[in-house]
């Protein structure tokens, strides 16, 4: 495995990369998850294709100081992690060698990002978009994988593609999960024992709401509420950001869910922020 850490040395590492390659951008501190997409993307390039996968905690994503500050950090193993799940590249910047001191051009979309992770985290997304692209111009893949965990930044950067004709097939994953249900995130280890016996009811309360549905229930009123409860009977302090019903397609609230949906939430336990979602067939 090959280890990059300035952006000049990766553009000249591709032509050592068959093809196809296959990018996985992620800001490390890598878990199953992350694994998943790892395998996802090893699949997609075959035997002799390339795997690259990248690791940066990006700035210009984090809207909270305190958040970029506390995300964890662990490069050692993370490197441990490529080297054996067969990654070719693995690139790692530093934040000063991505961005100019200067920079003054980003990607701004302006549709998917009015609800859930959008309306809350003002700029969360042109963070992610600008990087994703400066990632993808920089690695020149045939393809990217994301994890549907993140629905709404999945949906986002599929827009960025099309809308801006970027030659790079979008492919998105299962989110993975602790057997509780819990889906697997770097911020789990920032939760304490207690929340994070707790947290489990994020899940419970989005099956619930799939469940209702299933059974006929159409209104969104009614299974938001469903949602809600569960969440809000947390004796560990989970507070709900958002809990949203949107469209799957256009993230616009929806209600009747009368076509594919995707209910989507963000909870707090005290100053760490769990997201979950799931789908609903129309
Ligand atoms: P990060 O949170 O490290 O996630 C990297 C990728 O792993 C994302 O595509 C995310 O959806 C996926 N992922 C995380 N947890 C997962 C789980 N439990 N199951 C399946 N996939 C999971 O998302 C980012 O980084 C950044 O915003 C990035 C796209 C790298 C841009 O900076």
């Amino acid at each position: 495995m090959k280890l990059v850490s300035h952006p000049p040395d990766l553009r000249s590492s591709l032509e050592d990369l068959a093809s196809p390659r296959i990018l996985v951008p992620t800001m490390g501190a890598l878990h199953e998850g992350h694994l998943a997409l790892l395998r996802h993307a090893r699949q997609l390039a075959g035997k002799s294709g390339s795997v690259i996968l990248t690791l940066f905690v990006n700035p210009t994503q984090f809207d909270k100081a305190e958040d970029l500050e506390h995300y964890p950090r662990t490069l050692e193993n993370d490197i441990e992690l490529c080297r054996t799940h067969g990654v070719d590249l693995l690139f790692a910047p530093t934040p000063d060698s991505m961005y100019h001191p200067d920079h003054s051009v980003t990607v701004v979309e302006t549709a998917l990002t009015h609800q859930l992770c959008g309306a809350t985290r003002p700029g969360h997304f042109d963070g992610v978009c600008t990087i994703v692209l400066k990632l993808f111009n920089l690695s020149q893949p045939d393809a990217a994988v994301f994890g549907k965990k993140d629905y709404q930044q999945l949906a986002v950067i599929r827009r960025m593609a099309r809308d801006l004709n970027v030659p790079v097939h979008i492919e998105g994953v299962d989110t993975v999960r602790e057997a509780s249900g819990l889906a697997l995130s770097s911020r789990n280890t920032r939760l304490s024992e207690r929340q994070h016996a707790d947290a489990p009811r994020i899940r419970r309360a989005l099956l619930a709401a799939h469940a209702a549905h299933a059974h006929g229930e159409t209104s969104a009123r009614l299974l938001l509420d469903l949602a809600r409860r569960e969440i809000n009977a947390s004796a560990a302090g989970a507070r709900i950001d958002y809990l949203e019903l949107l469209d799957a397609e256009s993230l616009r609230p929806i209600d009747p869910v009368s076509a594919p949906a995707v209910l989507a939430t963000a909870v707090f336990y005290g100053s760490v922020r769990l997201i979950d979602n799931i789908e609903l067939p129309g």
